[in-house]
């Protein structure tokens, strides 16, 4: 798994944090650094900073941190070996040989894309053998052309338990690999059977193009209607969105339905920009890999209740995108797979264009609970349209709307616009006290996990984190931190591992920088690390306080050996000792 430090150095020359970010997020200069809207959770104003001086990035917004290599690992989705091996195709290298022998994890990974890829073949050739009529008749009864069939490499997975199985292992690839891939599952007698039988196969590929995964859907009416590919080393349902891939080169504006024959309808009609959730309940993950690639979507869901209920949820993840969010209502209850076999490409346009935003879609909501025929049911739809259109930052939407009220509910536009703005500070209010906690509550989350010890010597393990930043943004320092404090005197094992860490590197005479740690931490770990290294860049550390650190911790260590001094060495007692004198005349 060792990298040589030579072939890292010179792929972080070669990529430097600037540039590769600068590539994902619109990034302004704001003095040494650089600001921009996090591509990591939705918001609306810039909390991602990027350091160049130190190679690094932080959100104040989410807490997410670290540098180049740990940003691919998280905006790309990969683990490290991929995101270096990312980068340095970004910057024309080759990986060094060998680099996966020991990295039993991301083979398996690779073997699964492997397998899915030859299992899309065996698929899209079993079409066209005697036994696939079945399904090339079927997909030609939905409409689909042979063109959509290839460019969505549509397949069919015969019956029978093993079509698959034995045109893989005739690859290669053993029965293991394929349970890991979900392609085949061991049934309780041991053997081994294809998951995929009699069902129309659709490939779900990535924004990479590897084939992640599968939906099956059966040719008749028979249950499960779909089968679909659960979460393996190389497939989450909620960072993927099928068809991506193609939609993410059309445009800013995505149509999100819930189908895959849905969207493959409605690429055929021309709606190359449409994409869909993979039948999850619209996780704000989901609704971020949205966010990177669009301004504005449209939500095009079934008008039946379960439709209506995805509608709201997904409505609410994707306000706090920041998003424009139009929500498409299709008559008569058909999807849009149905509506545009009925009615033409044509007639989907014109509904695309007349459909209601989220704002006109929402108070329509609130029509059908308050009817605003009896003055209660006025006074209540009233209320509750003002906290919708307090909800909109645009002073412009806000007021347009506040007419559009007065018009309907015959009160005057001043008392709405009053009325909203009072909501307004009452909402901003009531959010400024929800975050505060929620930037804590985060940062505990994080202490728990990363570095547990830490909360309960909190004197001990913040002088260590202060240090350990400094550190790693002032490595000159480390020469004269190393003579008087030893790894064994730091309180948590997060912290002295770290310093252990930046102490080897630096007797071996290697470059002490945030990236060379991507490789010994996960993204949590290096988040936790990042943060260290703001808070010591915010506090402008000198020399001095440095030795202040490394004296807390000393002291600390040795209060922590009072009660059993027979342990403590030479140093923990003149420490102690020092310590109490000082305490004394401080009184
Ligand atoms: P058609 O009936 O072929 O037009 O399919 P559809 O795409 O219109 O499917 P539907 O609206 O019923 O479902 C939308 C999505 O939910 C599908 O594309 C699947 O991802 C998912 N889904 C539907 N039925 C099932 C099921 O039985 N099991 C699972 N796991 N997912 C399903
Ligand atoms: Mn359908």
């Amino acid at each position: 798994m060792a990298l040589p430090d030579s072939f890292l150095q010179e792929l972080l020359a070669k990529n430097d944090i600037e540039s590769v970010v600068s590539g994902y997020v619109g990034m302004k200069r704001r003095g040494r650094n650089l600001v921009g809207l996090c591509p990591f959770h939705g918001e609306k104003t810039a909390s991602f900073n990027l350091y160049p001086e130190t190679s690094s990035f932080y959100c104040f917004g989410c807490g997410a941190g670290g540098d180049v290599i740990t940003f691919i690992k998280r905006i790309e989705n990969l683990d490290y070996m991929d995101a270096v091996r990312f980068l340095a195709e970004r910057a024309g290298m080759r990986m060094p040989e060998n680099r996966q022998e020991n990295d039993q994890t991301s083979r398996l990974r690779l073997r699964i894309l492997e397998a899915n890829r030859e299992a899309a073949r065996l698929y899209h050739a079993a079409l066209y053998r005697p036994e696939g009529q079945v399904a090339l008749d079927y997909y030609h009864r939905r409409g689909y052309t042979d063109a959509t069939i290839k460019h969505f490499g549509l397949g069919f997975a015969p019956a029978g338990w093993d079509y698959l199985l034995k045109g893989l292992r005739a690859k290669g690839f053993k029965d293991e690999e394929l349970i890991a891939a979900f392609l085949a599952a061991r049934g309780r007698n041991g053997g081994v059977y294809d998951v995929f039988r009699n069902r129309a196969m659709i490939p779900i590929i990535d924004i990479r193009g590897n084939v992640v995964g599968f939906g099956g859907r059966v040719l008749d009416d028979s249950k499960p209607k779909y089968i679909n590919t659960e979460s393996t080393l190389a497939f989450s349902k909620s960072r993927n969105l099928f068809a991506l891939n193609f939609a993410k080169n059309a445009g800013r504006e995505l149509n999100l339905c819930e189908g895959y024959m849905d969207v493959i309808a409605m690429h055929q009609a021309g709606f190359t920009n449409t994409v869909a959730a993979l039948g999850t309940s619209f996780p704000e993950e989901q609704m971020q890999l949205i966010a990177r690639y669009a301004d504005k979507i449209n939500l095009i869901f079934d008008a039946d209740g379960a439709g209506q209920k995805a509608t709201k949820r997904a409505i609410d993840n994707l306000r706090r995108t920041g998003l424009d969010v139009k929500v498409v209502t299709i008559p008569d209850g058909k999807d849009p797979d149905e509506f545009i076999k009925n009615n033409g490409a044509a007639a989907f346009k014109l509904l695309l264009e007349r459909s209601a935003n989220a704002v006109e879609y929402r108070l329509l909501e609130i029509g059908k609970t308050h009817s605003i025929l009896t003055p209660d049911g006025k006074l209540a739809y009233f209320k509750e349209a003002a906290k919708v259109l307090a909800g909109l930052d645009s002073p412009v939407e806000r007021d347009v709307y506040a007419g559009r009220l007065s018009e309907m509910l015959s009160i005057s536009k001043d008392a709405i616009l009053q009325e909203i703005d009072s909501t307004r500070r009452r909402q901003q209010r009531a959010s400024r006290k929800q975050q505060l906690p929620n930037l804590v509550r985060q940062e505990n989350k994080e202490l728990r996990q990363v570095n547990p010890e830490a909360i309960a010597r909190p004197r001990a393990a913040g002088a260590e984190e202060s240090l350990l930043g400094t550190l790693i943004l002032h490595p000159d320092y480390i020469k004269q931190v190393r003579a008087t404090l030893s790894p064994e005197q730091m309180t948590t094992s997060f912290n002295r591992q770290l310093y252990t860490r930046l102490l080897d590197r630096e007797r071996q005479g290697l470059l002490v920088e945030l990236a060379f740690l991507a490789a010994d931490y996960d993204e949590d770990g290096m988040a936790y690390i990042s943060r260290m290294v703001r808070d010591a860049r915010e506090r402008a550390v000198s020399a001095e306080d440095v030795a202040g650190y490394a004296a807390i911790i000393r002291e600390e260590h040795a209060l922590r050996h009072m009660d059993n001094p027979a342990e403590a060495s030479d140093e923990d007692i003149q420490s102690m000792l020092d310590a109490l004198r000082a305490r004394k005349t401080k009184k």
